[in-house]
């Protein structure tokens, strides 16, 4: 009965389905981290639709998860809440994955050098480490992440910037002790929360 399961959710359809699952998950995310709210609220309906002909019945109460988490996103109000909600809907992705004994099979690459990227650079693999690491969800992917976002940032000058620094510290200390798919999703939301008020504060815009 397993591998049935899995031989009808490995044909190709539905690992294409799951790419674009990735793309409008990641893409909501990373609205998120640069305050794009209102880009992320739409992005994330793309989440919230029937469950794929090739999907197995006894997974489609994990499609509800990630509709209900998709919509929980869409409804948030403010920075926090929707960053909190996006953590949720990372692991709803995983609890699927973890269902259904599949998830990426793509392996990710950690032995990219980026110690002469950019303090912010840096962040952006950080949070795509992480997001990988939930979503999979892979513990490799998550500690690379963590130990990114461990490293120290840089002083920024202006009012307001230093406390933000102190709470990307904390959240990001926090991130190399979380272990359950539990905690890991609030520490995604703590952390990209980070992201998105320091982008504000600083009146930093990274639309393209
Ligand atoms: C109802 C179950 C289910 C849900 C919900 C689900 N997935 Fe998947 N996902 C799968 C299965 C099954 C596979 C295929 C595993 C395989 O064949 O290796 C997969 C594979 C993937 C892949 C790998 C695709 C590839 O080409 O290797 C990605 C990326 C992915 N899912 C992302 C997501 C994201 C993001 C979400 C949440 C928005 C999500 N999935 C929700 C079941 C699910
Ligand atoms: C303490 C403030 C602060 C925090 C926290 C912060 N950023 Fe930034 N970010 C900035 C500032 C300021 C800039 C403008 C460019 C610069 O000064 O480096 C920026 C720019 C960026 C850029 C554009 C970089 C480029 O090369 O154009 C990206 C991407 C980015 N941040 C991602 C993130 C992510 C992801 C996080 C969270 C994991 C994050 N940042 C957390 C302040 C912050």
């Amino acid at each position: 009965m397993f591998w049935l399961t899995i031989t009808a959710l490995a044909a190709e359809p539905l690992l294409d389905h799951m790419d674009g699952h990735f793309a409008a998950a990641t893409d909501t995310m990373s609205d998120v981290s640069t305050g794009e709210f209102e880009r992320a609220r739409m992005e994330v309906s793309r989440l919230d639709h029937e469950p794929p002909d090739a999907l197995g019945e006894e997974l489609h109460a994990y499609v509800a998860g990630v509709r209900s988490a998709a919509r929980a996103v869409a409804a948030s109000p403010n920075m926090q809440e929707i960053a909190d909600a996006v953590g949720q809907l990372g692991t709803a992705c995983a609890a699927c994955h973890k269902a259904a004994g599949g998830g990426a099979r793509r392996a990710p690459r950690f032995d990219r050098d980026i110690s002469e990227y950019s303090e912010q650079r840096r962040h952006m693999w950080t949070l795509n480490w992480l997001w990988y690491g939930l979503v999979v969800p892979d513990d490799g992917a998550w500690e690379a992440g963590a130990n990114l976002a461990a490293l120290p940032p840089a002083r920024y000058r202006r009012a307001g910037a230093q406390r933000l620094v102190r709470a990307y510290e904390t959240a990001a200390r926090d991130a190399g002790e979380a272990k359950t798919d539990a905690e890991r999703a609030s520490t995604f939301g703590a952390i990209l929360a980070t992201c998105a008020a320091c982008h504000e504060a600083t009146g930093v815009s990274l639309s393209p």
